[in-house]
């Protein structure tokens, strides 16, 4: 398959690493910044291109990982040639522009995947999982917290956020994501954020979401803490409690409500650790499920009406930091 990458910054090389382990992947790239384009090019033996209309025109797949704000643009460009599209989340700037992006492709008949690769960090994913088939019985309360220092990307275009949406767009939306997959519809959000009304600098948020079914959850997102990166999760049910956290070790746990024979110190159960084998990669993961889906012609596997709902929820939790009042997010498209 040709694949082209559309900008070749933090998360362009990062896509290019996990092609450079597909045999079937022919690759091919374009940033606007030459020099970054031509490292990109040289490091993974993929074919330089000095136009985004050439390279859409030269391959099978597009995969575009600009800013933001540049979604929309090079989204309907790749749309409109016919060509099947992998865009980084989030799917859009506004929800108008993910809406926008998902029915012009439905109108073209191409494929469109959102890149919510949480769904494919290997603890994220078991902990979906156990939650479904009921490991903590009826689930009832969630928290998430994911976050570390201030990303700056290329331009500085993370800390303008009118450029990223802020944290709540660009980071939160992950947790969002994977809440709403996990729990169901989100009925509304309340929001809290350093910077919603300056749109500027590092930025630190709380949101609280309700959801139809009864579930309450509290997402923590930073981009202040000096130790490093952190994603963890909470789970509370009836029947126990789901956790995780990426700098513990295991880091995802389950502990039944009342364990029927609990080891002494140890009341929980160690389901998974995250994995190191270069296969078992999220982004490796995420990328490879969509370009089967593209040759096999079978669904994608995050659909672009999932991106949609997570820029939904973003976008009202932003409305909400603004205004100090609770959102419904938009549900019907
Ligand atoms: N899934 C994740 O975990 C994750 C992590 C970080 C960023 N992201 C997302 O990936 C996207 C890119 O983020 P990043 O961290 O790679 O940013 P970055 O600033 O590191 O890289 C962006 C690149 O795009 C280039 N560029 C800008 N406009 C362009 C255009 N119109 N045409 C071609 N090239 C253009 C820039 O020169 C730069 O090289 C963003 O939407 C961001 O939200 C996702």
């Amino acid at each position: 398959m040709r694949v082209g990458i559309i900008g070749t910054g933090g998360m362009g090389r990062v896509h290019a690493s996990q092609y450079g382990k597909m045999p079937d992947v022919e690759l091919f790239v374009y940033d606007r910044n030459p020099e970054r384009g031509a490292r990109t090019a040289a490091n993974w033996n993929a074919t330089l291109y000095s136009n985004p209309a050439e390279l859409i025109e030269a391959v099978d797949v597009v995969d575009i990982c600009v800013p933001t704000d540049g979604h929309a643009q090079l989204g309907h460009q790749a749309i409109e040639a016919g060509r099947a599209v992998f865009m980084e989340k989030p799917l859009a700037g506004t929800l108008e522009e993910a809406v926008g992006l998902m029915n012009a492709a439905a109108a073209a008949n191409v494929p469109l995947m959102p890149g919510q690769v949480v769904r494919f960090f290997p603890d994220f994913l078991t902990g979906h999982q156990l939650v479904k088939s009921g490991a903590v019985g009826t689930p009832a309360a969630a928290r998430t917290r994911r976050g570390g220092l201030a990303p700056t990307g290329s331009e500085g275009w993370f800390m303008d956020h009118t450029r990223s949406g802020g944290i709540l767009l660009d980071l939160a939306i992950h947790d969002f994501d994977w809440l709403r997959w996990t729990l169901g519809d989100v009925t509304q959000v309340y929001s809290r954020s350093l910077a919603a009304l300056t749109k500027t600098g590092p930025d630190y948020a709380l949101s609280t979401l309700t959801f139809d079914n009864g579930c309450v959850a509290h997402v923590e997102s930073t981009w202040m803490d000096p130790n490093g990166f952190r994603a963890a999760f909470e789970v509370a049910g009836s029947a126990g409690l789901i956790q995780y956290d990426s700098r513990e070790a295991p880091g995802l746990r389950v502990s039944p409500a009342k364990p029927s024979e609990p080891e002494v110190g140890k009341s929980y159960l160690a389901v998974s650790q995250t994995p190191t084998a270069p296969l078992e990669d999220p982004y490796y993961l995420e990328l490879r499920g969509f370009l089967d889906a593209v040759k096999n012609g079978t669904p994608v596997p995050v659909a672009p009406i999932e991106g949609v709902h997570a820029v939904a929820i973003a976008v009202a939790a932003r409305q909400s930091a603004e205004t100090g009042q609770p959102v419904r997010p938009a549900r019907e498209f």
